[in-house]
């Protein structure tokens, strides 16, 4: 099948990775359903888009009872199946150990792991139907760090892991492929607002330099342009071989070392 004739569902397509996401995809002739619970995001990612890409936008709470289900109908009632569902939302929120708040916890787990889950069997039934497709969840080097101003979003990533590997031995039977990305630090959204709330926890003033201290634990000495994120995820959705199942991809500048 060439890319052209490819249907992918990205969810979290409203702002930095999804948007770059939808359009890598797009450029490639991807049909892409794009989700996002920020409609204005996902107005201003179609806006960015050449007027002949063929987008769907699904304005949706991931962590809604159902909304597995519901993108992948909508989807099918458009295009009648799926090839490619990227798990890209996410959330993560500082939170020092002692102030740990289940409320984080839930709202954390909610969005990066129990909808990720949800999304993905809805997939895994509509792809299994239609005799295989390819998952791509994203992960982070957080999820073997030790970090206790951020431990539930850790704990969430180490679920991805976790949800990574067995999809992709329950899915293999069905010409199903799993595997995921690991992200260095891009510069989107949800990065400054959590190096703020994070050096606030750490007590330091000095923002400017806090952040290159950062920077420089990426032994490649620089920040992941989202672009370069986003050429992995789309490598892995079209263009990797279809043994590659299981992998975790590591596109962090080497602060993973797999
Ligand atoms: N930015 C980084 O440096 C970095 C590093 C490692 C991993 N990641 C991972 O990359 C992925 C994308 O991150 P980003 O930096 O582009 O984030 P972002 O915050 O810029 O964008 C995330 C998008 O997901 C959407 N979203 C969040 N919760 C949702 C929900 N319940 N329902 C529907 N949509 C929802 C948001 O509205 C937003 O448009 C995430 O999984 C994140 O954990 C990011």
């Amino acid at each position: 099948m060439s890319s052209g004739e490819m249907r992918a569902v990205v969810t979290g397509a409203g702002a930095g990775l999804g948007r770059e996401l939808v359009s890598m995809f797009a450029a490639r002739g991807v049909a892409v359903a794009m989700v996002d619970r920020d409609a204005a995001g996902l107005e201003a990612t179609r806006g960015g888009l050449p007027p002949a890409a063929r987008t769907l936008s699904i304005v949706q709470d991931l962590t809604a009872e159902g909304a597995g289900e519901a993108i992948i109908g909508q989807v099918g009632a458009a295009w009648g199946g799926l090839d490619i569902l990227v798990n890209n939302a996410g959330y993560g929120a500082i939170e020092p150990f002692f102030e740990m708040s289940a409320g984080l916890w839930n709202r954390t787990l909610a969005i990066n792991v129990v909808a990720l889950v949800m999304l993905s069997r809805a997939a895994g039934e509509a792809m299994k139907r239609s005799g295989g497709g390819r998952i791509v969840n994203i992960t982070s080097p957080a999820s073997r760090m030790a970090l206790p101003n951020y431990a539930a979003y850790a704990a969430s990533k180490a679920a991805v892991d976790s949800i990574t590997r067995t999809s992709a031995i329950a899915l293999a039977p069905f010409g199903i492929t799993v595997n995921s990305v690991s992200p260095g630090m891009m510069d989107t959204e949800m990065q400054r607002v959590t190096e703020r709330a994070l050096a606030r926890a750490e007590g330091r003033e000095d923002f400017e330099e806090f952040i290159a201290e950062r920077t420089r634990r990426a032994p490649l000495g620089r920040r992941a342009g989202i672009d370069e994120v986003a050429a992995a995820v789309i490598w892995l959705a079209l263009d990797a071989p279809a043994y590659i199942t299981a992998e975790r991809l590591n596109a962090s500048g080497g602060m993973d070392r797999d």
